[in-house]
């Protein structure tokens, strides 16, 4: 009898396991079904530093996103500026005019030319998807209406643009309570209350208005668990006795990538972890993928955190 109960509970454990590990919903961010954003006043609205005033539906038109800084960078490649309608929407609507992003997307600023290109025949050909398929859903459909050549020219923008710091890093016992509200991006609850940050991260706009506008000068604030960036510091340098690999290997000593391994220095933490968890749980599969499979087999979520919190804190 005790055999067949220590049997059994050998069996049971790989399922425990997998079920304690779905994908994590602050990693992965989805506004409740049921949830309004405030009407539209119709009015004219601005954002510090700049002249210009869009209205609500400029801010949401796909193929003609507001341009608050036009003299902050080189001309617009056709689609980075208004994409291809019907399907492909205008990059900058995510990415923003400055490729730096929001949370909930990528930060696309200063990546290889062919690191983008690449990505994009990877979730054309669905070798890349999030294991929450809203995450990826878009991109998909995108490279789905594009060819290499169409990419390569909206690549070749966002690779020349400098990457600067964008989120904040905070290490900290207690957040500020949040939700995930328009555009699936999450935001501070009104009101000073906090609670625990427990084992995730959280990403909140600097500004909520601005990032609401797409502002590209309004960037972010990441909680991540007092520790972090220690941790990450270690198992970024050792290995952790076997546990993964040195990243600095591969994706420079600065971090900041080499030849077409992309960097990670600065970039969104909460962007990092559902990279390392979607190659880990193999729904982000591709050639040059292969080579961080061994990097991620015997992560835990406290480690892809750790790690995560590092990289963004490191100088882009
Ligand atoms: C509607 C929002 C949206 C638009 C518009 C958009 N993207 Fe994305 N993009 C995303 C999201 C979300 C992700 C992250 C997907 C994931 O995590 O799997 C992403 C990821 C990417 C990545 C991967 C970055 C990396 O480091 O691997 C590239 C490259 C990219 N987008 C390029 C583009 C290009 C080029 C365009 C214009 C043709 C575009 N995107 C338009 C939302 C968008
Ligand atoms: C043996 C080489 C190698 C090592 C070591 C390595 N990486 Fe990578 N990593 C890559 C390559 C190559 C890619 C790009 C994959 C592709 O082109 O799709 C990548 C991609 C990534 C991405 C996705 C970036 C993006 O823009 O979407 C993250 C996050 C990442 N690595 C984190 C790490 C971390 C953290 C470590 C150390 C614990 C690490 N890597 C170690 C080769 C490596």
């Amino acid at each position: 009898m005790k055999a067949w109960i220590c049997a059994s509970a050998l069996v049971l454990l790989p399922m425990a396991g997998m079920a304690a590990d779905a994908p994590p919903d602050w990693a992965y961010p989805v506004a409740p079904p049921d949830y309004k954003a405030p009407p539209d006043t119709g009015q004219p609205m601005h954002v510090p530093g700049s002249s210009l005033a869009f209205t609500q539906k400029d801010v949401d038109n796909s193929f003609d996103p507001p341009d608050w800084f036009p003299n902050d960078h080189a001309p617009m490649p056709q689609l980075v500026a208004h994409g291809k309608a019907p399907v492909v929407h205008a990059c900058d609507q995510c990415h923003l005019t400055s490729g730096h992003g929001h949370p909930e997307s990528a930060n696309i600023a200063g990546l290889p030319v062919d690191y983008i290109v690449e990505q994009l025949g990877q979730f054309r050909s669905g070798m890349r998807k999030s294991s929450v398929a809203r995450r990826s859903s878009n991109m998909i459909d995108f490279a789905k209406g594009l060819t290499d050549d169409e990419v390569k020219v909206a690549a070749e923008y966002f690779s020349k643009v400098p990457r600067h710091v964008w989120s904040k890093i905070v290490e900290t016992d207690m957040v500020p309570k949040s939700y995930v509200g328009e555009g699936n991006m999450r935001f501070a609850a009104e009101g000073t209350a906090k609670e625990p940050i427990g084992h995730r991260i959280i990403e909140v706009p600097e500004n909520e208005e601005s990032a609401k506008l797409r502002d590209p000068h309004s960037g972010f604030v990441a909680y991540v668990p007092a520790g972090s960036i220690k941790t990450g510091e270690q198992l970024v340098a050792t290995g952790g006795n076997g546990k993964t690999i040195q990243c600095t290997i591969c994706h420079g000593a600065d971090l900041k990538g080499v030849g077409n391994v992309p960097g990670l220095a600065g970039r969104s933490p909460i962007y990092i972890f559902r990279q390392l968890y979607d190659i880990q749980h193999g729904t982000r599969t591709g050639n040059a993928v292969a080579l961080m499979e061994p990097v991620v087999a015997k992560l835990t979520q406290d480690d892809m955190i750790a790690l995560a919190s590092y990289m963004a804190s490191r100088t882009p």
